[in-house]
């Protein structure tokens, strides 16, 4: 690789970075050190996986990219700047869908579009629906969340994370609670969409 193609993967065009970063978690009887001087730049538009063993800080890693954790050293930054708290353009989709059981399909899709001003209701609708077709659920968009499978539940979630347009998608183990046939046809979704 030339040494200008180089510079622009680590520099230009590093989406997230992550430098030397450290945490450690303290409870009263022991202190676990969750992630040791862990350094990486991911580019645009790569789908990178993290794969270790339960407890090797996989989710403090995405949590702290995420913003919902702070490092205790070391620097995390997307598109350039420090990573101080969650925000819009770095959205998280969890091993449980976590969808809110008072909305319907629909309104769970509208809700973190509702966050964003600058679009309008009828603008909102239309990106709602067009997120629920490309997973497959605009016919149940007028369904109760616990009217759903597990499977149906995450496109939810997918679709939801997906609609206001982030710029990283973080996912912890976002199929790891569905059983083999879903969460294989869930992988090729994913890869699809991401495509
Ligand atoms: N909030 C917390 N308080 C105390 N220990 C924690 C906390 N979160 C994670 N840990 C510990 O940090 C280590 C890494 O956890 P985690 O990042 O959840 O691992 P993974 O996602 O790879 O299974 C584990 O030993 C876990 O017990
Ligand atoms: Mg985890």
């Amino acid at each position: 690789m030339a040494a200008s193609e180089v510079n622009s993967a680590n520099t230009v065009s590093s989406k997230l970075v992550l430098e030397h970063v450290s945490k450690s978690f303290r409870t009263r009887t022991l202190t676990v050190h969750a992630l040791d001087d862990v350094t990486l730049r991911i580019a645009e538009g790569e789908f990178v996986c993290l794969v270790g063993p339960s407890g090797c800080g996989k989710s403090t890693l995405l949590n702290i990219i995420a913003g919902l954790e702070r490092p205790d050293r070391g620097l995390v930054q997307a598109d350039g700047k420090t990573i101080v708290g969650p925000g819009p353009h770095r959205l998280v989709m969890f091993q449980e869908a976590s969808l809110f059981p008072w909305l319907t399909v629909l309104g769970n899709v509208l809700f973190g579009l509702k966050l964003i001003n600058s679009v309008s209701a009828a603008e909102r609708r239309e990106k709602a629906e067009y997120f629920l077709e490309l997973v497959g659920l605009k016919k149940f968009m007028h369904s109760n969340v616990h009217e759903l499978s597990g499977g149906m539940k995450q496109r939810v979630a997918l679709a939801r994370a997906l609609a206001p347009n982030p710029s990283v998608l973080l996912m912890d183990e976002p199929f790891g609670a569905l059983d083999a046939l879903t969460r294989e046809q869930l992988y090729g979704d994913i890869q699809r969409i991401w495509s």
